[in-house]
């Protein structure tokens, strides 16, 4: 069960060195990509019904009969992926078999507050509920489901609860392109095979596993045709881990971000990626059948020291090259992002730590989170512009609830320098001692949350509230 025991308060440190047994446990490695299983729709055209289930489940993670109980939503791990359309209604029943109360979370998706999976609104043990909402028209994109409880989301998440949900668009300038869908997520294991528990420093610094995982198994195989082009969504799903992605050898594009396709394409050297940020890529290369290259996973600070596993690159994934295919045509031009404009309300929101005083550490403009109090009231309608600082003692994945955001602006200490393209997206570092400048619109009232998705923050309270009223 959830105990407070690993909160801080208790010394700080670096997590242990592995202990021999644990060096010895080892995850089949090098299986072709897996396909995400799919979530079956019981409706029919223009309307999705689907059930879940959180409970625990026995699974052979690691190799020589080690046994590993996850938490999973239908028993998998990712969960099931939803696929629904644009003008869509949904419809999810769902039971908590867990022992501890938990939500499902639309991470990113524009559904009423009521149906949104907050805090506010926990399914018990045992109990039951069904989350109904539409996909409104504009709201194609990558996004991802996952628990919300007061207190428990970053277990909940690190122990395997969370899968994604796909929203197509009518009109899809890319839909010709093959995908490849990558949902990256942390695993830790103890030397019996066991997720362990947070220690201190998880609490702190966020959880990061030793086995970065790709469809729920380890440094898969993509295939990619000579000379071809797939669209690759690739999810951070992680609890805490800020991920720098490379892929030398290979040409890659940005064509979308959290909520859907950017206005045109966007080439890429590297790929930043916080935790429950999404982005969608085009992908191709020419090199001759039978050869690979590594999706690599590199080094970055998030503005604190680094333990020496974090200092070294890994490889993700391997693409594997095969026989030529045509490449497919990117259309220069992918869809109209309109500005937000000038906004009617400005707030400041800074990112701040009290070491003083463990049983609040982590604040947004001093405060902890309280469910009790509204730290924003708002409008709905109104374009709201909020900077967000990170003060202490790391970077802090910004996340808002019930919208998407444009970044207008940065600060890196040295001045506001304009955002040079627009796109949607609802996760955005805050590197520490930097500033990030959004704006913002929510089209629906009700109680929004906003918080660091460093999930282990987001649970010690660097959370607020923004009531927005119609
Ligand atoms: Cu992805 Cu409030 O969370
Ligand atoms: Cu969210
Ligand atoms: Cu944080």
């Amino acid at each position: 069960g959830h105990d407070m025991a690993a909160m801080p308060g208790m010394a700080m440190g670096a997590p242990a060195d592995p202990s021999p047994v644990l060096k010895r446990l080892r995850l089949p490695s090098g299986r072709p990509l897996a396909t995400v299983p799919r979530l079956v729709n019981r409706g029919g055209a223009g309307r999705f019904v689907g059930t879940l289930s959180a409970a625990p489940v026995t699974l052979n993670l690691a190799e020589g009969g080690v046994k590993t109980t996850a938490w999973a939503y239908n028993g998998q791990l990712p969960g099931p992926a939803i696929v629904a359309r644009e003008g869509d209604s949904v419809e999810i029943v769902f039971t908590n078999r867990l022992n501890q109360p938990t939500t499902i979370h639309w991470h990113g998706m524009p559904v009423p507050a009521d149906q949104d999976g907050n805090p506010h609104d926990p399914v018990k043990p045992g109990e039951s509920r069904t989350y109904r909402f539409t996909l409104p028209k504009g709201s194609a994109g990558s996004y991802w489901y996952h628990p919300h409880p007061h207190g428990h989301t970053a277990e909940q998440v690190f122990r395997g609860l969370a899968g994604v949900f796909v929203v197509e668009a009518d009109d899809d300038p890319l839909r010709h392109l093959a995908e490849d869908w990558l949902v990256l997520s942390d695993l830790r294991l103890d030397e019996r095979g066991a997720i362990p528990a947070n220690t201190a420093a998880d609490w702190h610094d966020g959880r990061e596993g030793q086995f970065l995982l790709v469809n729920g198994a380890l440094r898969p195989v993509i295939a990619l045709g000579q000379g071809e082009r797939r669209r690759w969504r690739v999810w951070n799903a992680t609890s805490a881990r800020i991920l720098k992605l490379a892929l030398p050898g290979l040409e890659w594009q940005q064509v979308g971000s959290d909520g859907g396709l950017l206005g045109a394409p966007r080439a890429l050297d590297t790929l930043m990626l916080a935790p429950g940020e999404r982005a969608e890529l085009v992908v191709s290369g020419s090199l001759p059948a039978g050869k690979s290259v590594a999706l690599q996973s590199l080094p970055y600070t998030r503005g604190r020291a680094m333990t020496p596993e974090q200092t070294a690159a890994f490889t993700v994934a391997t693409v594997k090259f095969g026989p030529p295919v045509a490449g497919a045509a990117v259309p220069a031009q992918l869809r109209q992002i309109p500005a937000l404009g000038e906004p009617q309300v400005r707030r400041t929101l800074t990112f701040s730590e009290n070491m003083a005083d463990p049983a609040s550490m982590f604040r947004i403009n001093g405060q902890t989170f309280d469910m009790n109090r509204i730290d924003f009231t708002g409008r709905v309608g109104d374009i709201e512009e909020w900077d967000i600082v990170s003060e202490a003692h790391m970077d802090h994945p910004f996340h808002l609830h019930g919208t998407q955001f444009q970044v207008v602006a940065r600060n890196d200490g040295s001045g506001w320098v304009a955002e040079p393209f627009l796109a949607w997206r609802d996760v955005i570092n805050v590197p520490l001692r930097e500033a990030v400048r959004i704006r913002f619109r929510q089209d629906l009232p009700g109680m929004r949350m906003y918080h660091c998705h460093i999930l282990e923050h987001e649970d010690q309270g660097m959370m607020g509230q923004h009531r927005v009223s119609a």
